[in-house]
């Protein structure tokens, strides 16, 4: 179902003390306990039981897996299953950062089987989707996210496709201080929902939650969130202390 939903991308920052107090801090703030908006931190591997189990009780909050390894079980030594990050208590996965398909070479077929992984086990996959600054200079960006959705998501039934999230992150907002425009993201966004619209149908596209992520932060945050076809943000950097995260997070519109 069609949500506002801000994550919290903490890539591989914080300690596990630092992480619990972090945690502790969102998860405490009165002005967005019982907001509408659904908030999930992604931790590392090593502390999402930890985080998971700090906020099995809290509303409207979820833990994430930043990653997930695309079999189920087996001899790969020091990967992590879709199964495990299950039992650890987590919700959600996000898979196709952009960091994992340049630094870790995944490709769209290999996201695939992670997408069905996760589906198997109950995870909700956090798809990422974006251009790079060449292919958007290039004029490509609408066409190379679209190939990113239908090499690895469109073999999914509509049953599947619907417990998907999507997150656009251009790969040149991520980490360097650039957000996209509010007329570029709403621009992929429609586009992305249309597509989405041309595979799946209406009732589906419409209740598609699809997130923006690259330098997503308190000041830019509302603007971008009231875009008709932005539904929340994938956040990094502004992710990582509770004011600023807290400030996104009540960043939507009423
Ligand atoms: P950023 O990262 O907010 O630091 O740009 C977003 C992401 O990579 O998910």
């Amino acid at each position: 179902m069609r949500k506002k939903i801000v994550i919290a991308n903490w890539k591989m920052n914080k300690g596990l003390s630092e992480g619990l107090q972090l945690v502790d801090e969102i998860a405490s703030d009165s002005s967005i306990r019982s907001n509408d908006v659904l908030k999930v931190i992604a931790p590392s591997f090593v502390h999402l039981a930890s985080v998971a189990d700090k906020l099995k009780n809290a509303n409207g909050f979820a833990a994430s897996a930043q990653n997930c390894h695309h079999v189920k079980n087996g001899a790969y030594t020091g990967e992590v299953s879709a199964e495990m990050i299950a039992s650890a208590g987590a919700k959600y996965v996000i898979i196709g950062h952009s960091e994992r398909r340049q630094y870790f070479n995944e490709n769209n077929e290999l996201l695939a089987q992670k997408v069905n992984v996760a589906l198997a086990n109950n995870l909700v996959p956090v798809f990422c989707i974006g251009e790079n600054l060449t292919e958007r200079n290039a004029n490509q960006h609408l066409e190379v996210v679209t190939r990113q959705m239908k090499e690895s998501l469109y073999h999914l039934l509509p049953a599947d496709f619907s417990k998907v999230i999507i997150a656009y992150e251009p790969v040149w907002a991520i980490g360097t201080g650039v957000t996209a425009t509010v007329h570029q993201a709403q621009g992929m966004h429609n586009h992305i929902r249309s597509e989405i619209n041309k595979k799946y149908g209406k009732e589906v596209s419409s209740a598609t939650s699809i997130l923006y992520g690259g330098s997503c932060n308190p000041q830019n945050a509302r603007e971008l969130f009231a875009c008709i076809d932005v539904d929340g943000g994938l956040i990094g950097g502004a992710s990582l202390n509770a004011e600023d995260f807290i400030a996104v997070i009540k960043s939507f519109g009423s």
